[in-house]
């Protein structure tokens, strides 16, 4: 199956959402007391960017300039800078699934040996809404979802 200009441009976007989301999460970790498990975060976001980066360089596609991606992360911070912490880990919760869906949807249209990058992509969506579902719930071990990503 050969590459459609919309999987390539699709993962293009999101490679450049993941290293953004490294920025914004290092950003929020300045407003919240749990600055750790938010640069945990950041860590698995850009562990997710280096996963699909092979295939960038396999399709020779150029991403925008890492000071415009952590410009556009910068600015998504204030958006939730000021969320009580419990209300931020809802609004994962209720958001994420969407982008867990839209990861779905690039391995679908993705050649399949494709396949394997993507999925761990794909997998940091699950590993967050998993950890925020277990800081909602108090588990003290809801770190545990986003350690095991770190080390697949
Ligand atoms: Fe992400």
């Amino acid at each position: 199956m050969n590459p459609t200009k919309r999987y390539l441009q699709t993962l293009l976007t999101y490679y450049e959402e993941e290293v953004s989301g490294e920025t914004y999460f290092l950003g929020l970790a300045e407003h919240f007391v749990e600055h750790k498990k938010l640069m945990l975060l950041a860590k698995v976001e850009r562990y997710a960017a280096q996963s699909v980066l092979p295939l960038l360089e396999k399709y020779a596609l150029s991403p925008r300039d890492e000071s415009i991606l952590k410009a556009e992360g910068e600015e998504a911070i204030q958006q939730h800078q000021n969320m009580g912490w419990l209300q931020f880990m809802a609004h994962i919760v209720q958001r994420y699934p969407d982008y867990l869906d839209e990861f779905l949807a690039l391995q679908a249209m993705a050649p399949k040996e494709d396949h394997l990058a993507l999925k761990i992509l794909t997998e940091h969506e699950v590993a967050a809404i998993d950890f925020a579902r277990r800081e909602i719930a108090g588990d003290p071990d809801s770190l545990d979802s986003l350690n095991q990503y770190l080390q697949r």
